[in-house]
Formats: structure tokens, sequence, C-alpha cells
């Protein structure tokens, strides 16, 4: 979603005519696009301050705006040390906000304005793999997160808007379109116009991923992130249907211990968690599983952390994103009294790791001697490297020195995978 909100940033900026440096002591203007999820993050635009003081000692010029995910008790901080502060929703503001001159302080707007921001089209960042909010903010409020309080309610785009974009991508030859909101799960297009028998037509997830699966071309089409409370069988049924969705699914599960999921306001156990993948299994058995945890919840005994490896162990996943519990403020968790050492927060991150080392190495070693498909993101020398459908990095190497000279960034090629690691596959490209 950072990602994101920066491309729509630098769209604005390129609208006005302004050049991009990757230098920020060329700089006359720098826009910070920050996220709140973790206090690491907020942590290190506080580190950018004393930077920018610097950097405006020798350039009277420049100046500094901050957006993205900011929470309101951070927005007064901040306000302090950058000249102008705004919403991602007031984004499309920027040119008004510059021709000012930028005023120290912008009025934020309660009510968000559907088509305010997420209607400009971005600066992809890359030339073959977009990202594309379909909706922003969320109402599902799990403890311990200041999402909701950052991006507030939820937002769906008008389906066609999406359509529309995306149809423009493929002409320019994207490979990978990423669907991206807080939670996919809950979209929903209610401004669809009435068909013939003058009912609403309601376009939710499904629906809108068999229309984008519709669309002509060769590309790929990933989602996230998704709650399990809003995973439906429509939904399974839909991605074990469409093509060109591809077979990688982060599904957060946080806790495997059911009263930490009460706590965390996760309204789903550790059963019916387990029992959603056997579906989704059943439907795609090929599927690569990913998810979210958090380990040192306040309160989490060891008992209770048991549990959440013993079901990390049973699922086997093949990649986990494992965060150590931070507070973040205005959160009901902030209340509660973080009550597990750092000590103890990182053995049971590395325990995780451990499982996940060998669970993925598993499903990758069987993986070895098949043929993929790899959408090529880089290449170094005789290396190339990418992503596979699974959404596995593959590292290739060119030993046909004709293939060298070929460009092949952006492409799709066929890889024969000769090896495996925990995070990754070896592969030789099958000459074509
Ligand atoms: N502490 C640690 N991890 C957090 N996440 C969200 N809030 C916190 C927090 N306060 C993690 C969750 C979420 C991911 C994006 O960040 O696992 O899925
Ligand atoms: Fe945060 Fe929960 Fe919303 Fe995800 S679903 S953004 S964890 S409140």
């Amino acid at each position: 979603m950072n990602i994101s909100d920066s491309e729509r940033v630098a769209s604005v900026l390129e609208n006005l005519k302004y050049e991009s440096t990757p230098d920020i002591k060329e700089a006359d203007l720098v826009v910070v696009t920050m996220c709140s999820v973790r206090q690491t993050a907020v942590d290190r635009v506080h580190g950018l301050i004393p930077k920018f003081k610097e950097i405006k000692k020798i350039n009277k010029n420049l100046k500094t705006i901050l957006t993205g995910c900011v929470l309101k008790k951070d927005k007064k901080i901040f306000t302090k040390n950058f000249d102008c502060v705004i919403d991602t929703k007031d984004i499309k503001k920027l040119p008004k906000i510059l021709r000012t001159d930028l005023v120290q302080k912008v009025r934020y707007r309660v009510l968000f304005a559907p088509g305010s921001y997420l209607d400009i089209t971005p600066k992809y960042s890359n030339k073959f793999s977009a990202n594309m909010p379909i909706m922003t903010g969320c109402n599902n409020f799990c403890s311990y997160c200041v999402v909701p309080y950052a991006r507030e309610k939820e937002i769906s785009r008008p389906a066609e808007e999406i359509v529309c974009e995306i149809k423009n991508l493929i002409k320019n030859n994207y490979k990978e379109i990423w669907l991206l909101g807080q939670n996919v799960n809950s979209y929903e297009d209610v401004s669809c116009m009435c068909d013939r028998t003058h009912k609403n037509i309601v376009i939710n997830f499904p629906k809108l991923l068999k229309i984008i699966n519709n669309i002509p071309g060769d590309f790929w089409i990933r989602f996230t992130s998704s709650h399990p409370k809003d995973f439906s069988e429509e939904l399974i049924r839909t991605m074990a249907k469409c093509k060109k969705y591809k077979p990688y699914l982060n599904l957060p599960l946080q806790s495997g211990d059911d009263k930490i999921l009460k706590k965390m306001n996760r309204p789903y156990t550790a059963a019916q968690y387990k029992n959603l993948i056997k579906k989704i299994r059943k439907a795609m058995p090929d599927i690569a599983l990913s998810t979210d945890i958090i380990v040192g919840f306040p309160g989490e005994t060891k008992k209770q952390f048991e549990n959440t490896a013993k079901l990390f162990k049973d699922i086997k996943f093949d990649m986990a994103y494992i965060n150590k519990y931070s507070p973040r403020s205005g959160t009901v968790a902030e209340k509660l009294k973080n009550n597990v050492s750092k000590e103890e927060k990182n053995r049971r991150e590395k325990v995780l790791t451990e499982i996940l080392k060998t669970t993925a190495l598993s499903h990758n070693k069987k993986i070895i001697g098949k043929e993929i498909t790899v959408l090529i993101d880089s290449q170094k020398n005789n290396l190339l490297f990418g992503k596979s459908e699974q959404y596995k990095t593959v590292k290739i190497n060119i030993q046909h020195p004709t293939l060298k000279n070929r460009h092949l960034v952006g492409k799709f090629v066929k890889v024969k995978a000769t090896d495996a690691l925990s995070w990754s596959l070896k592969g030789e490209l099958i000459n074509e």
C-alpha cells in the first residue's frame, strides 16, 4: 500500500512537470509516504528529520511533505518537523498545496470522498508489475492494529475504474497485477448500474476477480491482504477457476491460540482457520501459503505460544511474516500490559523461523525437476532473478551465451527447477 501511495504522489508531481532525483541532497521537495503499522517504521521517519535539517542548512529552499499512514498523535509531532503533513486521501490537493508555497497547516477532511485520491493514475515504479489499490481503510479493529485509525473506514473503488486501469496496463505490457487492500475480501462496489430487473448489481471480490480474469491478455493476478473471517466459499471456487490468478495466498493467522485470537479481536478459532486452509488446498492443491503472525501479544503464555507453533507446524506454510508485538498508540491492546520480554519475543520468533525453514524447504524440494514459469524481475551478468507462479524467488543461471543478450526482464520464461533452498529455488532456462 505504501509503494502504491508513493506511485500516486510521483504521478501528481510528474504532472506538475517536477523531475525526480534519487539524491535527496539535490531535491527541492521531499515527499515521505510513511507506514504506521509498526513503531520501527515510524521511528525511521523520526530518523529522517535530523538529515532534513542538515540538508536545509545548505539548501534553504528544501520543502518536506509527509503523507501515507500517519496517526493523529504522530501528526502533531510531525507537523512541527515537516513543512506539511497531508492525508493520503488528500494527495490530489498536492498541486494546490505546492502552488500556495507550502502552507504550514493543511486541514484534514474527516469524511473520505470516494474517488478523491484512488482515481489518480499512479506513476508505476515497476514496468511490468503493478500495485493496484482496489480499496482503502479497514473496519476490523484488530486490537493491536493502528490501520483503522490511520486509514479510516473501508472504501472500495468502482470496478469500472479498476478494470479501465488494468486494461491500460496490459496494453503497456504489464505482466502482473497486485490487487491491494487492507482486507480485499470485503471489497464491494455498490455503485454499479441496475440490471434488467432493476436490482442493483453489487460487485463483491470474487465477482471483481472474475471480471479481471476475463480481461484479454497474458498476465498474472495476485491479491493481498485477506482476513480469514471474510474468506468465502465463493472466493475459493473463483480463485480455483480463474486461470490468471496465480497460486499464492497470504492469509494472516496472527495467533494459533483461541484466547489470544479473541483478545486480538480476530473473530475465528484456530480450528476454523485450519479448516479454511484445508478447503483452499482441496480446491487448489498447488497453492503456496504465507501468513502473518504476531509473537508476544500481551499476556501470551508459553503454552499459548506453543499452540501457535503447533498449528504453524501442522499447516506447513511456504512463507511467513513473523512480527514481534509492539504496542501501538490508540489501540485497545495498548492498554494491556506488554509483559512478554524482548528476549522471549526473540525466542518465539526464532522457534517459528526454524519451523518455517523446514516446511518451506520441503515444499520447495517437491518442485525440483519440474518445469515452472517465472516472471523475470532483474538480471545481473549471467544470472536472472524472478518470481514463480507460487511467488517463489527463482535464481536462474544463464548458460547459453546467446541468451545472455536477450532482454528478459519483465518477461515470462520457462525454467527447469534444479535445486531448492528454504527461501528460493534455483533453475535453468529452457531454451525455446
Ligand atoms: N505489533 C506487531 N505486529 C503488528 N502487525 C500489525 N500491528 C502490529 C503490532 N502492533 C502485523 C500483523 C499484520 C502485519 C501487517 O503487521 O501481523 O498482519
Ligand atoms: Fe489491521 Fe486487522 Fe485491519 Fe489487518 S484486518 S489492517 S490487522 S485492523
